[in-house]
């Protein structure tokens, strides 16, 4: 099976190939403002419980569907399907994933490119040209176009390379360099004026806040978005899983690792804030809100590395490349969920395949960097805010409900004979049964009403 279909060759690829797809953007930017946005320490402790008791049961259901399935999402939905109604469920909850998935690569990649360019422009300072660091640095079309289309053509090229010679091998090198910038940039922020202050307005909660249902389904929906749930990605990395593998320590470790790197890059993020306002940007209005909860990365922070001088220049690029390769490792991750999909379902050779749905996503990229205004808002909202919660409850309800419960222990037992004794198995299949669903569906219910 595995010399057709890819497979990751081993626990630590799958581990970096997972957690990259899981750390990215909204890790480093999203989780961040959101938390200072949101009354800071109480919204971190808000999203632990939530990611910890809701994101990884439902990461596990997608996680053991595709490994047990051993094929894209839409083929191992229906290999645990009886009826045929739940075949059709199948099929809608599978390809709807898979065109979430293409959906959010296409405004993700916008977001990336801008990435992209502010990682340019201090190179371009640097060796003097000071016209196309302007360039570099200002919103405009043709920039917007030119680095989306770059960006994706990056995926492009690291997904048409396959699972082991592409999504493995760049997650192996990637995450590790994440890693190391990431702290790099805390030992220097630390040692700022303001940065304490930073410090203390994210890790000392302010209670009163923490049972506000805004609270809660803003770090639901992060926990989603950030473990990339509901969008057959994970089913499709679950299938390139060895059999032999323990899949709950898997998914355990993969939630980890994404919840430690918020946590993270948290660290880094406010501080910044706090050190750019002691150094006169304006950060927070008279009444305590952020300013620019979007533009935050973009604003707030290049001002502080200006306010540097040269090692500004070197920190800001550090910076941005952080951010560039989070996105890219978890782009591939995006482009992998079609991908999977055409090569399997119409025997189409992978790298037409890759590069056929890179094209179509760039275009309807560039249709959405082309109406920025009305179109950028609208699909992240529809994708992250309406998709990916019901077909993570549709991925709940097929292990709850459809699969059959001595199939689904045999799944599991694989990699992990002894699971049935363990707390795991007391708790999860109950949890997918009953919990996931009413909490994700409460909270899709508040978020669609308010
Ligand atoms: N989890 C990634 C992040 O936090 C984004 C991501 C990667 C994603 N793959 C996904 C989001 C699939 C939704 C669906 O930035």
């Amino acid at each position: 099976m595995s010399a057709v279909r890819g497979e990751f060759s081993s626990r630590f690829g799958f581990i970096m190939a997972a957690a990259g797809s899981a750390v990215g953007l909204g890790n480093i930017w999203g989780f961040p403002t959101q938390t200072a946005s949101n009354g800071g320490a109480a919204f971190l402790i808000a999203y632990l419980v939530l990611a910890f008791f809701l994101a990884y049961p439902a990461l596990m259901a997608e996680l053991i569907i595709g490994r047990h399935g051993q094929a894209n999402a839409v083929t191992s939905l229906k290999k645990i399907s009886a009826h045929k109604w739940q075949k059709h469920f199948a099929f809608m909850v599978g390809f709807g994933g898979i065109l979430c998935a293409g959906f959010i690569l296409s405004f993700y990649a916008i977001v990336a490119g801008w990435m992209l360019s502010a990682t340019l422009e201090p190179i371009a300072s640097v060796v003097g040209l000071n016209q196309t660091a302007t360039w570099l640095g200002e919103q405009s079309l043709i920039r917007n176009v030119l680095f989306t289309l770059i960006f994706i053509a990056l995926t492009i090229l690291i997904i048409s390379r396959g699972v082991e010679n592409g999504i493995e091998k760049w997650s192996k090198r990637l995450m590790p360099a994440l890693l190391l910038i990431l702290f790099a940039l805390i030992a220097y922020v630390m040692t700022q004026d303001g940065a304490i202050e930073g410090l203390q307005a994210y890790l000392i909660p302010d209670f009163s806040s923490i049972l506000d249902a805004n609270l809660l389904v803003s770090a639901l929906g992060q926990a989603f978005f950030s473990l990339s749930l509901g969008t057959s990605v994970m089913i499709i990395y679950g299938s390139y899983i060895s059999k032999k593998e323990n899949l709950v320590s898997l998914g355990a470790y993969v939630t980890l690792i994404d919840v430690f790197i918020a946590f993270v890059a948290g660290l880094l993020i406010i501080p910044a804030m706090y050190v750019a306002q002691a150094q006169g940007v304006e950060i927070f209005s008279a009444t305590g809100e952020l300013l620019s909860e979007d533009t935050l990365v973009f604003q707030v922070l290049p001002a502080l590395f200006d306010g540097m001088g040269n090692a500004g220049l070197y920190i800001g690029f550090a910076f941005f490349a952080l951010m560039s390769i989070a996105a890219l490792t978890s782009s591939i991750s995006m482009l992998e969920a079609p991908v999977s999909y055409t090569v399997e379902r119409f025997s189409v050779k992978r790298l037409h395949a890759t590069w056929l749905i890179g094209a179509l996503i760039a275009l309807v990229s560039v249709v959405i960097v082309c109406n920025l205004g009305s179109l950028f808002g609208l699909v992240i909202t529809i994708t992250t805010k309406i998709a990916q919660p019901l077909l993570g409850l549709m991925c709940c309800l097929f292990v709850g409900w459809i699969w059959y419960r001595s199939s689904l222990l045999k799944a599991i037992q694989q990699g992990n004979p002894s699971v049935h004794n363990t707390l795991f198995w007391k708790i999860w299949p109950w949890y997918t049964k009953f919990v996931c669903p009413c909490a994700i569906g409460l909270v899709f219910l508040h978020s669609l009403l308010s």
